[in-house]
């Protein structure tokens, strides 16, 4: 068999058609993986949209991917034909989601555990990235709360802010600020998701619907049990900014998702954007540690990954829910499709 089924992109403002293509070769280094799910992130409205992130169209999305190893290119080590893995996808190109076969530089893809199925691994690549690289990562990628992701690094007697933390990025900040042993970890969310980010490692859920953003900052003083160094917008909007700016100390740091508009405000108060790729340059490094450190911490239950809804029809679910994501309405749930449903 040397085909495949694929969705392509059009063009921007385009439709998303399935159609055939060739199932690529694994390079040195890469691995040909058979793709049982791929999850869908709200980047791929921009792409719809207005033409981001991929150089030329028509164009395979999709990020967020988990299979089968089905081929090992040369010089691999450490994986063999039939592996689980997840790893963090390239919109535009082989290396893409919505494709029955996929390719991924064997160093960036991590081993799925037994306790975690290909939905739940597909939930993990991008928005676990986006958290892990923003909080973790040295600066200036990331606020460098623990570049080499020892698990002794221990921030207890502190307390910590994610704004949406039922954002599937959020769900990953909560607990990795959880790992990292903060004291308090407070969280802007409506209360319908307070039970289910308690179990995730917040102290304090802050009910959007009662408290205005604008209020935020004010409310969490309340809470927090020491002055906050850092806060994490996985909202990335500037209201939201604008909060955790005034929720933290002079010297802290706002870690954000919104890399084109997070900006250093020049008070003493450090804001980054995040780019939550292992594909950038300044994160290669550290997301080969992820790809390593990641399976232990998810079959250990240290990490836990996103609730997950299925979209039908395989790729052909996937317009329907990027209009969900684009009319906000998903929430606290992450979308994926099973391509081996496509008709
Ligand atoms: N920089 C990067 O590399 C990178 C990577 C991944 C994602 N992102 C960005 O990160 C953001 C989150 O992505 P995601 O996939 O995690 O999103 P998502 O799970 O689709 O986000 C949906 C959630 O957002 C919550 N929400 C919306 N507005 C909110 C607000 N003002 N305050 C608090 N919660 C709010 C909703 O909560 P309710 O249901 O309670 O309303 C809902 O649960 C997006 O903007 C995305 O583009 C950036």
């Amino acid at each position: 068999m040397s085909e495949q089924k694929v969705l392509f992109l059009e063009k921007a403002q385009g439709s998303f058609i399935v159609s055939k293509a060739p199932i690529p070769k694994p390079g040195p280094g890469q691995l040909l993986v058979s793709v049982k799910a791929s999850a869908l992130n709200p980047a791929e409205c921009l792409v719809q949209d207005y033409g981001l992130f991929v150089e030329k169209f028509p164009a395979i999305l999709g990020s967020d991917i988990a299979g089968d190893v089905v081929e090992v290119g040369e010089g691999v080590e450490g994986f063999s034909k039939g592996d689980k893995v997840f790893y963090h996808g390239y919109m535009g190109s082989e290396m893409a989601g919505y494709q029955e076969y996929s390719l991924t530089a064997a160093d960036l893809a991590a081993k799925i555990p037994p306790n975690i199925d290909y939905a739940q691994a597909a939930s993990l690549p991008v928005a676990f990235n986006t958290s892990a690289i923003g909080l973790l990562s040295a600066q200036p990628a990331g606020a460098g709360l623990n570049p080499t992701f020892d698990l002794k690094v221990n921030y207890g007697g502190e307390s910590a802010l994610v704004v949406g933390g039922s954002t599937s990025v959020g769900q990953y900040a909560i607990q990795l600020f959880r790992l990292l042993g903060y004291s308090t970890i407070i969280t802007y969310a409506s209360a319908r998701h307070t039970d289910f980010l308690k179990s995730l490692g917040a102290t304090h859920v802050i009910d959007r619907g009662e408290i205005a953003i604008g209020n935020l900052a004010e409310a969490v003083k309340k809470i927090a049990t020491a002055p906050l160094k850092i806060a994490y917008n996985a909202i990335g909007d500037a209201e939201c900014r604008s909060a955790c700016v005034d929720s933290i100390v002079e010297g802290g740091q706002v870690a954000d998702v919104n890399p084109m508009e997070a900006k250093d405000p020049g008070n003493g108060k450090r804001v980054f954007g995040i780019f939550g790729t292992p594909h950038h340059p300044a994160n290669r490094d550290f997301g080969v540690v992820l790809c390593k450190t990641l399976p232990k911490l998810l079959q250990d239950g240290l990490i836990v990954p996103n609730r997950m809804e299925k979209l039908p029809h395989g790729f052909a679910g996937v317009e329907e829910g990027i209009k969900r994501l684009r009319t906000k309405q998903v929430s606290g749930i992450k979308l994926f499709v099973i391509p081996q449903e496509t008709a």
